[in-house]
């Protein structure tokens, strides 16, 4: 219950931003791990823009952190690097190509699967880098691994 009585919407929290390093240590090492709230992110310094997500892939928990960031369609992606699975840093859509089968001469497309992997919000201040957790209602498949028992940290409640 909140103080007016009113009952929270779990779908609907708000987190506070939390402070996860400074922007001279990032934009050295270009990437840095956090536990913001109870979950583990990543955040990468790729030219010039910070990009946070959940630090464990949508498809099967992959560490993130420890892949290679590479462009496909003019979109810079994580590599994941267990099963290869490309992630856009900008919106955490997961991106494949497609070819069809009835003009097998035809070029590969790339295309999305929509978001996959929950994107979180980045801020420097003073400095400081700080991290505010995604609050979207929408159900985001890297939340399994971020959430419940799949998660690597577990809550001390
Ligand atoms: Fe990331 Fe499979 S776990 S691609």
């Amino acid at each position: 219950m909140n103080l007016d009585g009113s009952a929270q919407d779990p779908e609907k929290r708000e987190y506070s931003s939390v402070c996860v390093g400074r922007e001279d240590d990032i934009k050295k090492s270009e990437r840095m791990t956090a536990v913001v709230h109870d979950r583990e992110v990543v955040i990468f310094y790729h030219k010039g823009e910070y990009h946070a997500m959940d630090i464990r892939c949508y498809h099967s928990g992959g560490p993130l952190h420890l892949g290679d960031i590479e462009d496909f369609d003019g979109r810079p992606c994580i590599v994941c690097p267990w099963h290869k699975y490309k992630i856009t840093l900008a919106t955490g859509e997961g991106l494949y190509q497609s070819i069809n089968p009835k003009d097998p001469s035809a070029k590969p497309k790339w295309c999305s699967k929509g978001v996959k992997q929950r994107i979180h919000t980045v801020t420097v201040d003073n400095g400081n880098i700080y991290v505010t957790l995604s609050s979207e209602p929408f159900k985001c498949d890297s939340d399994f691994y971020a959430t419940g028992d799949f998660k690597v940290i577990k809550s001390s409640s």
